[in-house]
């Protein structure tokens, strides 16, 4: 696949994905909304058509005549590393994200039982912990040097914790956690490029499978002994023949920790970021602590940390005046849909008592993000003691370091410093 495709007349006569648009995409977003609802382009896995609109975005999740079945995006028109990636794209098109009803009904049911709201909050004091643990970590280190040396957000609490988290929820053994770290951050920057490269692929694909022999030893253990986890639960749920063992159940394993993980860190690091670079807004915040839910959805609206999905067209089709065909491939752009003037007030305004409020950030329809719940109490958990602990946290770098993933918006690192005023 080429790097790079010029993008045909309709879109923006220049590539999308580039580094302004890494560093900042709602300019980019903004201008394509206003061009028109829907563009062609070939930018993304070797073409797309991307929608801009909330009502769009929503109307497309919630349709079935878009499907979640988009994994052959990944191999389509690749000779490069055929056998990495189609063992690859086999395994993860088992996954709950990639598939429809009556598969995506049964398997998210199964998983449903292991996000019910009692076990999510039954979560909270082990995240109260790690989170105080991690802080305290951060702030010794950074009195060790000189009273109060930056240090990087990112690497301190951001990226620790929700694999931490997930891996708690799953039952996963703490000596594994840093494993699994880098092995999803593998699978996020394969699944999150808009034209993966070879060593992407092959990274991905060894990551995977160093996943799965992970997975291969826990399963027989807590078939034997299960527990309240949720690899447990999926195990009683493969003895009920609710859910296959083998490639289904290790396809779920994998994507729970993946899809989790680079998602939650880039909430708290983006969520900070926007936070510190907005004064008014996080003297705001301490002074009326209440609003901390409303920040944190706002948060997610203001930068998403995943900025567009894909859906693949199952019938023929009109959309704005533009013919969709069977197996066409539908971005719908998350960020964008967050940033629309037809559906917020000032768009481009960081408010954390916005009224207008709520997002597409999780989502819609019945791919909703089924870890919205726990995400949500973990960011309100990490702001929270964050505040009361730090509340002369100010930004200490120059301009910010964003990854160059268009899916997964992240900061690289977060340079922060706690002093009495910024
Ligand atoms: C689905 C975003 C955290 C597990 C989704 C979807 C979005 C999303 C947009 C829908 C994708 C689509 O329709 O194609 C996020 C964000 C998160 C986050 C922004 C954090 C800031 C989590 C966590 C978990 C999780 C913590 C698990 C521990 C899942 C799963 C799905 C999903 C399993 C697939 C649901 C289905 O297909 O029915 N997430 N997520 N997510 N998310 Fe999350």
């Amino acid at each position: 696949m080429n790097a790079v495709l010029t993008p045909p007349a309709g879109a923006l006569g220049r590539p999308i994905v580039d580094a302004a648009f890494l560093a900042d995409p709602y300019p980019t977003y903004r201008a394509l909304s206003e061009a028109g609802p829907i563009h062609w382009s070939d930018e993304f896995f070797g073409g797309a058509w991307l929608l801009t609109r909330h009502a769009d975005v929503e109307k497309v999740l919630k349709d079935p005549r878009f499907s979640a079945q988009r994994t052959g995006a990944w191999v389509k028109d690749r000779e490069d590393a055929p056998g990495e990636l189609s063992s690859f794209q086999k395994l993860f098109s088992r996954a709950l994200l990639f598939l429809d009803a009556p598969d995506h009904t049964r398997i998210r049911k199964v998983l449903n039982a292991g996000f019910r709201p009692e076990v999510i909050r039954g979560l909270a004091p082990y995240i109260e912990q790690a989170v105080g643990e991690l802080l305290d970590r951060a702030e010794a280190a950074s009195a060790r040097n000189t009273g109060n040396t930056p240090f990087d957000f990112m690497q301190a609490v951001a990226r620790p914790l929700p694999v931490r988290v997930i891996a708690r929820l799953m039952g996963i053994e703490a000596s594994a956690q840093d494993d699994f770290m880098v092995w999803s951050d593998d699978l996020a920057t394969f699944i999150g490029a808009a034209q993966p490269g070879r060593e992407q692929a092959r990274r991905a694909q060894a990551s995977l499978l160093a996943m799965c022999r992970y997975f291969e030893a826990l399963l027989p253990r807590r078939r034997q002994a299960p527990g309240d986890d949720l690899v447990s639960r999926l195990v009683l749920a493969e003895a009920a023949g609710e859910i296959e063992g083998g490639p289904e159940l290790l396809a779920q394993c994998a994507m729970l920790l993946f899809a989790g993980h680079e998602t939650t860190r880039n909430l708290l690091g983006n969520g900070l970021q926007a936070l510190l670079s907005h004064p008014a807004q996080w003297q705001k915040l301490q002074q009326s602590p209440e609003l901390l839910p409303g920040a944190v959805r706002e948060l997610l609206r203001y930068d998403s940390p995943v900025q567009y999905t894909g859906r693949r067209v199952t019938t023929e089709l009109v959309l704005h005046g533009q013919l969709l065909r069977r197996g066409d491939l539908v971005l719908p752009l998350i960020g964008a849909a967050n940033r629309d003037p037809a559906r917020y007030a000032q768009p481009d305004r960081l408010d954390i008592a916005r009224r207008d409020g709520g997002s597409m950030s999780f989502g819609s329809g019945a791919h909703v993000c089924i870890g919205a719940a726990l995400t949500l109490m973990e960011a309100e958990i990490v702001f929270g003691q964050v505040l009361r602990r730090w509340p002369g946290l100010c930004l200490a770098g120059a301009a910010p370091q964003w990854g160059s993933n268009p899916v997964y918006r992240g900061l690289l690192a977060l340079p922060v410093r706690n002093v009495a005023a910024c």
